[in-house]
C-alpha cells in the first residue's frame, strides 16, 4: 500500500474520506470542512463512544466517508487500535483507495503517526493464496492534513519498505509445511543473498558434520529434507557496531518420538518464525543501508518421528565440548539453536538477538501479545525493551535466575534439554545462555506473539505476525 502526505482534499476522490474525531476535537469544525455531515455530527448519541464508526454517503457531494470515534492523540496504542479499526472496515466494503483527514486542530507526535502508518500497512495484510476468492487490499492511502508537517517523506518510504519485509515474513510462516522445509528455505535466503548483495554461508550435512553441529543433525534426521545452518551477513562501508541474529528454523515441529499431541501440532508450521524474522530483517537492513553490521543465523530442520529419529536418552556432544542428554525430542528448538549460538558467538559480535517460538510455557505467562525476553546484559535489555515500546511489538522481562541452573544438569552429562518443574521458559533461556560464552546476548521468546489463532487488538487477523522484524529494525536504527 502506497501511503503518502498530501496538503488537502482531492477534489474528486475515489474511495473513501476516512474521518477521525479525536476525542477533544471540535465536531463543529469538522462541519465547517465537511457541510454536508454538519447536521450528523450535532446529534450527540451518534459516534459517542470510541471505537464506534459509520459509512456515510452524501448524496449532495456524492462523497463517501467513514467517521470513526477515535480516542486519544497521545497514546500509541490508540493509533495502534485505530490502524486496526480503519483497515478492517474498509476490507468489508473493499475498498481500495483512501483518505485519511487528519485535522489540524489536534496535535498528532512523530510516535502516534508511525504507529497509525505502521498498523495500517499491518492490517493491510491477509494470506489469500490458498482462497479461491482473493481479498482485496487497499492500495493507495493519503493522509491529508494542511499546511507543514513534521512527518518526513523519508519515514512514510521506510514504513513502506519496512511493512515489504515483515509480509516477507509472514508469507514465510503462513505458508503450508509441506511447501517449507529447509531446502526450501536455503533457496528463498540464497535468492535473498543474491538480491540484496550479502555474504551467504549454508552448511548442510557435510558442513555440518565437519563443524560439529550436532544438534542440528540430531533434530534432523529423521526428516527427509537434511537440516541447514545458514548465515547472511550485511557489511556496510562504515560501521561502529555488529549485531548477531539468530533464528529458530523448525519448519515442522511434530514433537519428534515425544510426539506430539493432536491439536498441538496444529500449528506447528510456525516453528520456523525466528529464522524468517532474521531473513526478513536482513532484506530490510539491506534495504535501508543501515550502518550497522548484521550477521543472520537460521538453524533449519524439521523434527519428525520416523526409524532414524534421535531418541530420548541419547547424548549430543557439541562444538564447544559441551555434552546434552535428551530428556524429551519436542524440546528441539534449544538443541539446534545452541549450534548456532556457538557459531555466532565464535565471530565475536558487539550483540547477540536470538528469536525462537520455544516454550508453551511462554504462552500460559504472557499471551499472544508479549514475547519473553531473557537477558543479563542490561544495555542491551535497555535498548530492547525501548525499542519495544516505540514499535508496538512488546516485551517482558524474565529473569535468567541462575538458582534454576541445577534444574538443567543432567546426571551423565553437562546440560539435559527439558525438564518438569516449572519456569519452562527461564531454563530455556538459561540453557541457551550456556552457548554463547560472554557476549552480550538476549533471547527472545516468540512462542505466543508469531502466530495469532485469533485477531488481536492491533492486529485484526489471525495467523503469522511478523513479530521481531519490526522491532530488530527499530533497535538498529537505535543503534545507527
Ligand atoms: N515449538 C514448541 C513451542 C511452541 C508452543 C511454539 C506453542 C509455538 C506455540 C517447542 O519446540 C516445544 O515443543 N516446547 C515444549 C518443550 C517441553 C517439551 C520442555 C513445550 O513448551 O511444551
Ligand atoms: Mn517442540
Ligand atoms: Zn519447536
Amino acid at each position: 500500500m502506497k501511503i503518502k502526505k498530501i496538503n488537502r482534499l482531492l477534489s474528486n476522490p475515489h474511495g473513501v474520506i476516512v474521518i477521525p474525531l479525536f476525542r477533544g476535537l471540535s465536531r463543529a469544525a469538522i462541519g465547517v470542512e465537511f457541510p454536508e455531515l454538519q447536521k450528523l455530527l450535532q446529534q450527540k448519541k451518534i459516534l459517542g463512544r470510541d471505537g464506534e464508526a459509520l459509512f456515510c454517503n452524501s448524496l449532495s457531494s456524492r462523497r463517501l466517508f467513514l467517521l470513526i470515534a477515535a480516542g486519544g492523540t497521545d497514546r500509541k496504542t490508540d493509533a495502534r487500535k485505530l490502524a486496526c479499526l480503519i483497515m478492517s472496515r474498509l476490507r468489508e466494503k473493499h475498498i481500495r483507495r483512501v483518505q485519511l483527514y487528519l485535522s489540524n486542530d489536534t496535535h498528532i507526535s512523530p510516535g502516534f503517526l508511525l504507529n497509525l502508518i505502521d498498523y495500517l500497512h499491518l492490517n493491510n495484510y491477509r494470506f489469500d493464496r490458498y482462497l479461491r476468492k482473493k481479498s482485496k487490499p487497499v492500495q493507495r492511502l493519503d493522509l491529508v492534513r494542511r499546511g507543514k508537517s513534521p512527518w518526513p517523506a523519508a519515514a512514510l518510504n521506510a514504513a513502506e519498505t519496512t511493512d515489504r519485509c515483515v509480509v516477507f515474513c509472514r508469507d514465510l510462516v503462513n505458508e503450508i509445511p509441506s511447501r517449507i522445509t529447509p531446502d526450501t528455505m536455503v533457496q528463498t535466503a540464497s535468492d535473498l543473498a543474491a538480491e540484496h548483495h550479502l555474504v551467504i554461508q549454508v552448511f548442510r550435512k557435510s558442513g555440518l558434520v565437519e563443524n560439529g553441529l550436532n544438534g542440528l543433525l540430531a533434530v534432523g534426521a529423521a526428516a527427509a529434507c537434511s537440516p541447514a545452518l545458514i548465515s547472511l551477513e550485511y557489511v556496510p562501508e562504515k560501521f561502529s557496531h555488529s549485531v548477531s541474529l539468530v533464528g529458530k528454523g523448525i519448519t515442522f515441529d511434530a514433537g519428534g518420538l515425544n510426539l506430539k499431541p493432536g491439536n498441538s501440532m496444529e500449528e506447528m508450521k510456525c516453528d520456523m518464525a525466528g529464522a524468517a524474522v532474521v531473513l526478513a530483517v536482513m532484506k530490510n537492513v539491506a534495504w535501508l543501508r543501515l550502518p550497522v553490521k548484521v550477521t543472520a543465523w537460521a538453524a533449519l530442520a524439521e523434527n519428525m518421528p520416523g526409524s532414524q529419529a534421535y531418541k530420548p536418552g541419547d547424548i549430543i556432544t557439541y562444538a564447544n565440548k559441551k555434552t546434552v542428554e535428551i530428556v524429551n525430542t519436542d524440546a528441539e528448538g534449544r538443541l539446534i539453536l545452541a549450534d548456532a549460538l556457538i557459531m555466532a558467538s565464535r565471530q565475536r559480535p558487539d550483540a547477540i538477538i536470538e528469536f525462537s517460538t520455544l516454550t508453551g510455557a511462554v504462552v500460559t505467562a504472557l499471551g499472544d501479545g508479549i514475547a519473553g525476553l531473557m537477558c543479563r546484559n542490561k544495555k542491551l535489555r535497555t535498548a530492547l525493551l525501548q525499542a519495544a515500546d516505540a514499535c508496538g511489538e512488546l516485551l517482558w522481562e524474565l529473569p535468567l535466575f541462575s538458582e534454576y541452573r541445577k534444574d538443567i544438569t543432567a546426571k551423565i552429562a553437562d546440560l539435559k534439554n527439558a525438564n518438569y518443574h516449572g519456569a519452562s521458559s527461564i531454563k530455556a533461556g538459561l540453557f541457551l545462555q550456556e552457548f554463547v560464552g560472554k557476549t552480550p546476548f538476549a533471547h527472545i521468546d516468540i512462542a505466543g506473539t508469531a502466530f495469532l489463532s485469533r485477531p488481536g487488538p492491533w492486529l485484526g487477523v489471525e495467523g503469522a505476525t511478523g513479530f521481531g522484524v519490526r522491532l530488530m529494525t527499530e533497535y538498529l536504527k537505535n543503534l545507527a
